[in-house]
């Protein structure tokens, strides 16, 4: 008999539009993948217009995001010693995902990954097919709307009576105010043992205000999803009650100590705040 295999776009009923650019793919396509279709590039070039050095300081930031999410795991799976991540926005796979940054570290570490993108789900069994061991590994079609329900489903992989690392970059600001995503992390936070860990990051709204407002207008003028930005107090509020790991939270590229950006971000303060705190 074969072994139950990992979700894909074979086996599962998948519905992607492309008709209506959706922020994974935008995001794949400033990365530079090929998981993306027209109306996404279009909608990525026209968002990032009015940046000094247009998509190109636009695909500088998103890879210092992903730079950020490479080290906050491999700092959380070798100096916080965490074995368990339950990574959420995960994104079309690219290269670094969490399981392969925690596995050069600990190879026993157990991975969730969470995403509510169609398209993501679509493309899971590329992140699990490169997974050594299917049951450290494993995908959610799940929305940080719902932690419960995430919580529920990681439960089949993850301990949560022992450390989880929840790890929600590039993903908070999808969210309205009002939709309260500080009490979804809380949520979250609440449900996991102590010496758990949130790693986050977040475009802000304080450093480069005014290239950062007119982003966050132009991406909510094409694309359904909101684009949030918020300013360093307001970010700060997601890891409430946490001990923050030093150096707190900071720019992305100052995490944990100052990085080299190349290209059009040489010299810049990079408007996305990350950190990682640990529940005491
Ligand atoms: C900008 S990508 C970030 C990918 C990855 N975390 C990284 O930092 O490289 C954001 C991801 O969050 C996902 N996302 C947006 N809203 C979500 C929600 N309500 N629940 C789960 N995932 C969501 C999107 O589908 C997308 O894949």
């Amino acid at each position: 008999m074969s072994e139950p295999g990992p979700p894909s776009a074979r086996d599962v009923e998948v519905e992607i539009d492309s008709s209506v650019p959706h922020p994974a793919r935008i995001y794949d396509y400033l990365l530079g993948g090929t998981v993306n279709f027209a109306v996404d590039r279009e909608a990525a070039e026209y968002s990032t217009a009015q940046m000094p050095g247009g998509s190109d300081t636009a695909r500088a930031i998103v890879r210092a995001n992903r730079e950020f999410l490479g080290r906050a795991v491999r700092y959380l799976a070798t100096e916080a010693g965490v074995r368990q991540f339950l990574d959420i926005g995960t994104g079309i796979p690219n290269a670094d995902n969490v399981h392969a940054v925690a596995h050069q570290a600990a190879p026993d570490a157990r991975v969730v990954y969470v995403d509510n993108d169609p398209i993501v789900l679509a493309h899971a069994h590329t992140l699990l097919a490169a997974a050594a061991d299917s049951a450290t590994t494993t995908y959610v079609h799940g929305d940080l709307h719902d932690p419960t329900e995430i919580l529920t489903k990681a439960a089949t992989t993850l301990d949560v009576a022992r450390p989880i690392a929840i790890v929600v970059v590039g993903v908070l600001h999808f969210f309205r105010d009002d939709e309260d995503p500080w009490g979804m992390v809380a949520r979250l936070v609440e449900a996991v043992a102590p010496g758990s860990y949130l790693a986050a990051s977040h475009l802000a709204s304080d450093i480069e205000p005014e290239m950062m407002a007119a982003l966050a207008e132009r991406y909510d003028d094409t694309v359904p999803e909101p684009m949030v930005v918020r300013s360093h107090d307001e970010v700060a509020r997601f890891f409430d009650g946490l001990e923050m790991v030093e150096p707190g939270l900071v720019p992305i590229n100052e995490w944990p100590e100052p990085q080299d950006m190349p290209g059009p971000a040489a010299g810049w303060t990079l408007p996305v705040h990350g950190g990682i705190g640990r529940k005491p």
